[in-house]
């Protein structure tokens, strides 16, 4: 377990995606757990507490089940200031071990649900998201919950820039100042979102910056209908996608089928639709010093995405490259100094 030292809080990255919850902390520990929850206790009872697998929590009079459940969809538009999400965040944190602890917090918003077209903020969904994380969440356990005593909401590819931009160096962090100062993209490829970010000398261009209600949950979707249509059934459940997804193939009255065409296929199909809209907003990227991607999508895709630009980069782990910015931001812009 993480213990904070002199019972200061301990300050914890949240990137709370639609696919995926992922949490950094200032010890390097990463960690990530599928955004998946219902509403309703679940129904099994664990004779051995050391393989719990559904875990109960109650926020605004309503008692949710995270973990191996067949989880309600996240992709509506509040789900950023849901119980749903306050539920999972809350799990997520348990999971990495800071029960019982105060947290310090930096999580996210899309960055159309950040910014109008125009670049003013949209202050109240800002707000909203900002006491959403601060609601209380009872754990239905022995297990003491995890309070967030301050929490800031960044643009989630804005997030990437910082993990970018501050380079830490055995316990000190360096602003890069050559990483700064020239004009990067920075693609993140997601559950729901593709997020596109240009920032240059410090600021955000917002006519080259925005959200594509697109990505891996799309591919999901469509490997759900096409299993359901190719084997003739009714329903399948989200967790048997998720693993066809991951895997290639898929189980179903005991027998394993490939299914990695079907996969492909569908990974092909949003792939066309991402590199539409990045030509659109980047065209070839001549003016821009590179191009950054993250996000799990980068990972799932890596091979359809590897020849889109002559000057792109693929961040280091990049399903976690958000989250280690929103940690750096917490650190080192709201709470502390940097050197130059
Ligand atoms: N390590 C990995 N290997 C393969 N695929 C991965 C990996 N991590 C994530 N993915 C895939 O990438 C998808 C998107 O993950 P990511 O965590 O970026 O989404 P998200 O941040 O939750 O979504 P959004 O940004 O839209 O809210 C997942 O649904 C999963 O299919
Ligand atoms: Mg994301």
């Amino acid at each position: 377990m993480t213990k904070s030292q002199n019972n200061t809080p301990i300050a914890v990255g949240i990137d709370d995606g639609y696919a995926y919850t992922k949490i950094a902390l200032p010890d390097g520990r990463l960690c990530a757990i599928p955004s998946r929850a219902c509403i309703g206790q679940s129904s099994v009872t664990w004779i051995n507490q050391a393989v719990q697998r559904v875990f109960e929590y109650e926020t605004g009079d309503t008692t949710y089940s995270v973990g191996m459940v067949d989880g309600a969809p996240t992709r509506f538009e509040g789900y950023p200031v849901s119980g749903l999400n306050r539920v999972i965040v809350q799990h997520a944190l348990q999971d990495i071990g800071l029960s019982g602890q105060t947290i310090h917090a930096v999580s996210g918003l899309p960055v159309n649900a950040f910014y109008r077209n125009n670049g003013e903020l949209r202050r109240e969904a800002i707000q909203k998201k900002q006491d959403s994380l601060k609601q209380s969440v009872h754990v239905r356990s022995e297990a003491l919950p995890v309070g967030i005593s301050f929490h800031e909401v960044i643009p989630e590819a804005l997030a990437a820039w910082y993990d970018y931009v501050i380079v830490e160096q055995g316990g000190d962090a360096i602003l890069d100042t050559d990483r700064m100062s020239v004009p990067v993209a920075i693609i993140d490829i997601g559950g729901r979102t593709t997020d596109y970010v240009v920032v240059k000398d410090q600021g955000i261009i917002h006519g080259s910056s925005g959200s594509l209600q697109c990505g891996m949950l799309d591919v999901k979707q469509k490997v759900a209908d096409g299993i359901q249509e190719r084997f003739d059934l009714e329903t399948i459940s989200e967790q048997r996608v998720a693993h066809a997804l991951e895997t290639n193939s898929v189980r179903l009255h005991g027998k394993d089928f490939d299914v990695g065409r079907l996969v492909d296929h569908a990974k092909k199909e949003v792939v066309e639709r991402l590199l539409v809209e990045t030509r659109r907003q980047l065209g070839m990227g001549i003016e821009l010093d590179s191009i950054l991607f993250v996000g799990g999508g980068t990972v799932a895709l890596v091979e359809h995405i590897s020849d889109w630009f002559p000057h792109q980069v693929i961040a280091e782990h990049p399903a976690f490259a958000n989250a280690r910015g929103m940690l750096k931001y917490l650190r080192y812009v709201c709470e502390g100094s940097m050197a130059a």
